[in-house]
């Protein structure tokens, strides 16, 4: 029987200037705080990738990009609860500045894992900047020096965010609804 169920963007929960907003304020605190240090920023793909696009061009220091491609959601809606890295980094962070940039920490599982992963290569420091952050303390308890928004504990595609690979092209945040596909008339 074929899927009788697709799905669609819901609600727009962020829309592109509250979008805009938010990064300007994280580059303003980021480039205050990182004046002079030229640190690397450790984009998590694939959906953190439209996050650090805009926000690399809002920053007034100087910094490096690096990307590492981590799977925590098989697939669907709900983590799986294992962490995998799909493409590690190309460069050594030992002894630099390191920011994670991060689209959402739901549960926190992948970015305890990254964190502990990058701690072991001995970077100056390093911080996490996530644009978004589910409401529910997570399994994992992390200390996330930038938050853009917290948002309610749904599941949201858009500006990255995708759902089965799909969505990632909205300029906006939506939430994803589910509904009945139109059946053939017999
Ligand atoms: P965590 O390990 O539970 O914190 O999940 C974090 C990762 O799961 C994020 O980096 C996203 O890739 C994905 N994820 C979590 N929540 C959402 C969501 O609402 N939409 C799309 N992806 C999500
Ligand atoms: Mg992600």
């Amino acid at each position: 029987m074929s899927e009788t169920r697709i799905a669609r963007p819901g609600e727009v929960i962020i829309d592109p200037d509250e979008i805009a907003g938010i990064v300007a304020r994280l580059a303003e605190e980021i480039s205050h705080d990182y004046e002079g240090r030229n640190p690397i920023l450790v984009n998590l793909l694939k959906g953190g990738v439209v996050f650090l696009a805009d926000l690399m061009r809002a920053l007034q220091v100087p910094h490096q990009i690096d990307f590492m491609h981590v799977s925590s959601y098989e697939n669907g809606t709900s983590s799986s609860g294992r962490v995998r890295i799909v493409d590690d980094l190309s460069c050594s962070v030992e002894d630099r500045d390191v920011l994670i940039v991060e689209d959402v920490i739901d549960t926190g599982t992948t970015l305890a894992y990254i964190v502990n992963v990058l701690q072991l290569r001995r970077p100056r420091s390093l911080e996490v900047c996530t644009l978004l952050k589910k409401g529910l303390e997570g399994a994992v308890r992390m200390p996330i020096r930038y938050v853009g928004k917290v948002i309610p504990d749904i599941f949201v595609v858009g500006y990255g965010l995708d759902y089965e690979e799909g969505f990632r092209d909205l300029p906006y945040i939506a939430s994803l609804e589910f509904v009945d596909r139109p059946q053939p008339d017999v």
